[in-house]
């Protein structure tokens, strides 16, 4: 296997990086690299060796800052998804261990929320400072695990590291209130305090991005977490937990525990210790979360599946409407929540647009994701590329029509060729589901009115896209969409400093930005008697 030297990785990246926070985590497709002048042949044997090495791939668990196997000896098999080679084995752990990791973070909780938050502040901030100085190791771990590009994996633990050091800062910024008093001699004051003990379900998709983005604000103001990450993608997990050992975060505010996901989860949910879950999936898992977390009333956020429109009017400029949508659809090869699922494009442009757009997608090149030039990856597994595949085919039974791919790609198992299909209607499965994975169906319309109906039309209410030059059409139809995320004029919008976050069936509550610390804290209502003294 050729692959891209880390160090002239790292390169192409920080050029990539100087272009601001949006582009940290851009898939190369549209982003200007440098010539890769030097090159290292290593296998993905020799590659897991040197992580190995480093300290940074862990075979085992974290509860109460010990390394742990499962308590009965048994592993999984974490896979390459490239190549489908077996990168190492992990524990698979159950209820016995989830609850011991409770205990753990349930004790740690009594000295961490007790620290100041100028303490707390400087731990996060000593982790970020390692996960950026891992950079390469972490991406390395996510290409492996996870089958990104190397260089958008690299995007992705930059991404990560900061809600990292975005939350460090936050520490010292959870503010309560004083409430002007009704009677005179009373004082009323409002406390914000830690909910506690924070269970954080995580996808496969980001493997480090969507725990960092829970796991920051949650230590920020004070709670401790057990994290339970994606079974196809624990080791990017374990390597961040090692660094946050190593960043002084005490024993027990971070444990991390994996395996049979039904038995971890339902522990969790059980455990009166546990006062929040938090979870990125899909909608059908969130639903039972938010239902299993009745029986202990505890708080939800949830940041579920989408169905992304990317509404593109004939008054867009084509440049940057095909950017943007190459952008919002191909991005981890269309395995993210927020990935364009429908490009509705008005009549007048279609045409010229389609063109553009499937020239676009024809240059995207496919393959592992440490080959030189590569930004498409693999799908996770076959079972995502069976998916891919019976979309398709349920619209080109319909009649849709194959503008360019529409197959698997010669590298066969769990490649898909970037694909754009025209002709598609709402009816169609490929426009009621997410179809997660590099497949850009294009819709027409005829009207505002027409393609915010279409927009609509779906339960799912995460991100949507709109290019346009009118600016009173951008405010009316922004206004006029059940999203909680829109992009205007722009593929690319996840940042640490905005609010993530979706209405409808698409979850419950924000992450990231000011807004997200509040979902792991818990307002006190004081009031003060007799405070006249008489
Ligand atoms: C997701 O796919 O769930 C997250 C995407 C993002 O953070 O941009």
């Amino acid at each position: 296997m050729t692959i891209i030297s880390a160090r002239m990785a790292v390169r192409s990246c920080k050029h990539l990086c100087a272009r601001g926070v949006f582009s940290h985590y851009l898939p190369s497709m549209y982003a200007a690299s440098p010539p890769l002048s030097r090159q290292i042949s290593m296998d993905a044997q020799t590659l897991t060796a040197r992580l190995k090495e480093s300290g940074l791939l862990r075979s085992q668990a974290l509860l109460g800052g010990k390394w742990s196997d499962a308590y009965d000896g048994k592993t999984i098999k974490v896979h390459n998804p490239a190549t489908g080679e077996v990168i190492t084995e992990v524990p698979c752990m159950g209820s016995n261990e989830t609850k011991d990791a409770i205990s753990s973070a349930y004790d740690a909780f009594k000295s961490w929320s007790k620290q100041t938050a100028a303490a707390r502040s400087r731990h996060l901030r000593k982790w970020y400072d390692l996960l950026i100085a891992h950079r390469e190791e972490l991406g390395q771990l996510i290409t492996l695990e996870q089958g990104k590009p190397f260089q958008e994996a690299m995007g992705e633990v930059t991404y990560g590291a900061n809600f990292i050091e975005f939350f460090a800062e936050e520490a010292k910024r959870v503010y309560g209130d004083i409430i002007p008093s009704p009677l005179a001699d009373r004082r009323l004051f409002v406390l914000k305090q830690p909910v506690g003990v924070v269970g954080a379900i995580t996808p496969w998709n980001f493997p480090l991005a969507m725990i960092t983005r829970k796991v920051g604000p949650a230590l920020a103001c004070g709670c401790t977490v057990v994290i339970k990450p994606s079974e196809f993608t624990p080791l990017t997990a374990l390597a961040a937990a090692e660094l946050a050992l190593q960043a002084g975060i005490p024993p027990g505010a971070v444990n991390v525990v994996m395996g049979n996901s039904s038995d971890i989860g339902d522990t969790l949910l059980a455990s009166p210790e546990v006062r929040k879950i938090t979870f990125t999936g899909s909608t059908a898992v969130g639903k039972k979360l938010m239902a299993g977390a009745s029986a202990t009333v505890k708080k939800v956020s949830l940041e579920l599946g989408g169905n992304a429109p990317c509404i593109v009017f004939d008054d867009a400029d084509v440049d940057v409407a095909v950017k943007g949508a190459l952008g919002a659809k191909f991005r981890n090869s269309g395995q993210t929540c927020v990935c364009a699922n429908r490009i509705i494009v008005q009549e007048g442009i279609y045409e010229k647009f389609a063109n553009a757009f499937s020239k676009a997608v024809q240059n995207l090149q496919v393959g592992n994701g440490f080959t030189e030039g590569v930004t498409q990856g693999p799908l996770i597994n076959e079972a995502a590329l069976h998916k891919v595949e019976s979309f398709v085919q349920d619209a080109l039974s319909k009649g849709a029509k194959v503008l360019l791919g529409g197959k698997i790609h010669s590298l066969g198992r769990t490649f898909y060729e970037p694909t754009v299909l025209g002709d598609v209607k709402s009816e169609m499965l490929i426009s009621r589901e997410e179809v997660f994975g590099p497949v850009a169906p294009l819709l027409r319309f005829r009207t505002e009115d027409e393609a915010i109906h279409i927009a609509n039309d779906t339960n799912a209410g995460l991100a949507a896209y709109i290019f346009t030059n009118n600016v009173q059409r951008s405010w009316r139809v922004t206004e006029a969409l059940e999203y909680g995320l829109v992009g205007v004029n722009e593929g690319i919008i996840s940042t640490e400093v905005a609010p993530f976050g979706g209405v409808k069936q698409s979850g419950l509550g924000r992450e990231g930005s000011k807004y997200g610390i509040d979902e792991y804290l818990e307002m006190k209502y004081v009031c003060l008697g007799n405070m006249m003294g008489n």
